[in-house]
């Protein structure tokens, strides 16, 4: 039994020592977190290594003013202002053989943004909205919430087929089926949150009445009645003196004050007569 004990404590110390080749760096702070501005710095306290220079990464993707050929065992990064956009991943990396480099998490509040801040359906149609997250750590939580009478009603996932949420860290979309002009006009507000706290949109939702894409339709419709009627009328009123009218009022007969013109002459016809 003591042999066993001894055995893992060697192959623990030999995992540790050789997990430790990269942790040689000591970093300050660990974590930034919710904070406006930070320094990031990394201490490679292991002297034995030739530096050859040294620079940063934010996700991966190499900061190119960080670069540096210092020998320096000390590198710091300068963030004057943190927000969702340069929040991520940051790494230190030393140009030693081997390459030696430690990360700091920079972590802020979520940004949700709408996809789009006023959408639209039409009765008994689909509606569909969406928000995006961006920073990091993205949402590990999606909700939805309406707007009624100042008071914000959780929506629930699957209400009574009425409605269907879908979520990934990034992106949460929810449907809304068979849209009711009375119960799913309004705000609509979606909110995700990580580890340090929520971030949230509104969205606008508008629902047309089945009727609505009729209106133009009937417009025209009732446009074509109206002047049909007019022209009717005025053909069957200037039928008696045709001929007078078309020889005093010339080639224009259409003219807006030619029925000024055409009630004049009736006037005067039948005072003349
Ligand atoms: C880096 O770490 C070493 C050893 O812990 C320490 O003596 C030195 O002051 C640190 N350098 C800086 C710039 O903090
Ligand atoms: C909502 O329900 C649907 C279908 O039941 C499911 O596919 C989806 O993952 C659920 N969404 C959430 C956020 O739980
Ligand atoms: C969502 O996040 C994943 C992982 O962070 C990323 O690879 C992907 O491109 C993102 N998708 C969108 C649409 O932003
Ligand atoms: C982060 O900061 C915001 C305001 O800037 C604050 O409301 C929130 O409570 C903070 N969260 C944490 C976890 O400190």
């Amino acid at each position: 039994m003591k042999l066993l004990w001894a055995v893992s404590a060697l192959l623990l110390s030999c995992w540790r020592t050789d997990a430790s080749t990269a942790p040689n760096i000591v970093t300050e702070p660990h974590e930034v977190s919710n904070q406006t501005s930070a320094v990031l710095s990394c201490n490679l306290t292991d002297s034995s290594l030739l530096i050859k220079g040294s620079y940063w990464t934010l996700n991966g993707n190499i900061l190119e003013d960080s670069v540096s050929a210092d020998a320096s065992p000390f590198t710091v990064h300068r963030l004057d202002k943190i927000t969702h956009s340069n929040s991520g991943t940051y790494e230190c990396v030393f140009k030693t053989e081997p390459q030696v480099k430690q990360t700091i998490e920079v972590k802020t509040l979520p940004h949700v943004v709408a996809y789009k801040h006023s959408e639209h359906g039409n009765e008994n149609d689909k509606g569909v909205m969406v928000c995006v997250g961006h920073g990091h750590p993205l949402p590990t939580d999606w909700g939805w919430f309406k707007e009624e009478d100042g008071n914000r009603k959780q929506i629930l996932n699957g209400t009574g087929d009425k409605y269907e949420i879908k979520s990934t860290p990034n992106k949460t979309t929810l449907t809304i089926n068979e849209l009711s002009i009375q119960d799913d006009i309004g705000d609509y507000t979606c909110l995700g949150t990580n580890e340090l706290g929520p971030g949230s949109d509104k969205i606008h939702l508008r629902v047309r009445s089945r009727l609505a894409a009729l209106w133009p339709f009937l417009g025209i419709v009732a446009e074509v009645i109206i002047l049909v009627t007019i022209i009717f009328i005025y053909e069957k009123r200037r039928k008696p003196d045709e001929v007078n009218d078309d020889d005093d009022s010339g080639s224009a007969p259409l003219k807006s004050n030619s029925t000024a013109n055409h009630k004049d002459k009736n006037v005067r016809q039948r005072n003349s007569n």
